[in-house]
């Protein structure tokens, strides 16, 4: 069994689940960042709340497997603790460090989100917004350490997630409140209050 499990292709896997946890991620955040966007419909906000769980949850997932793998890689083997203890990792200890801090700063904004309802608003806010710097970990560690950055496919997928999480992120900051401010001022005049 375990000779059968040695010969898996483990550092192609790696690469491919580190991709797809990367672009889940991205994604995830992206629908996050909408979620806060006003919505006509409230069905529309549920789906965009739902999407955002599942894909940074998946995300998640796939990192930690992505992480995982190369302890049993058989083309360049990873000790535990080079995967576990950030910047201990023998070759891109900086690079390495910061996929290992990112998939703790993952685990820890989807379990806090499970139990937000147990934390103080504000407080499970000022820590999701740990989402911003996990992100821009993954972003570093996969662009920089990757092999496949080379190819110019993936460097524009690179690009494109970078592009909607900036644009989004400046948006919601600088015009969300203005659009719910307005709206609100609506709904006032509406019920005369
Ligand atoms: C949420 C956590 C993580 C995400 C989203 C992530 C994402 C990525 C991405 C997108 C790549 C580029 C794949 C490629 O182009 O081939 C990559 C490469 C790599 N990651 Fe991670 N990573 C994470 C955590 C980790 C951890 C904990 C380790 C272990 C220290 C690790 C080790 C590596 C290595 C060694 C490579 C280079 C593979 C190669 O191209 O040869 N990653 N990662």
């Amino acid at each position: 069994m375990i000779d059968w499990i040695v010969h898996w292709p483990t550092w192609e896997l790696m690469r491919v689940i580190g991709f797809g946890s990367y672009m889940l991620i991205a994604a995830g955040i992206c629908l996050g960042i909408l979620y806060s966007f006003p919505a006509a419909k409230p069905q529309t906000k549920k789906t965009r709340y739902r999407l955002h769980t599942l894909f940074t949850n998946a995300g998640m997932a796939l990192g930690l497997a992505h992480g995982l793998l190369p302890v049993i890689s058989i083309y360049s083997p990873f000790a535990w603790k080079e995967v576990l203890v950030p910047f201990a990792a023998v070759h891109h200890p900086v690079l390495n460090g910061l996929g290992t801090l990112a998939a703790y700063g993952a685990i820890v904004l989807v379990f806090s989100s499970d139990f937000r309802h147990k934390i103080a608003k504000k407080l499970w806010y000022a820590s999701h917004l740990l989402a911003y710097p996990v992100f821009a970990a993954t972003f570093v560690h996969g662009y920089f350490l990757g092999s496949d950055t080379k190819l110019l496919a993936i460097r524009w997928m690179y690009l494109l997630s970078i592009a909607m999480i900036v644009t989004l992120t400046a948006v919601r900051f600088a015009i969300v409140p203005q659009w719910k401010a307005a709206g609100m001022q609506r709904k006032m005049k509406r019920t005369g209050a």
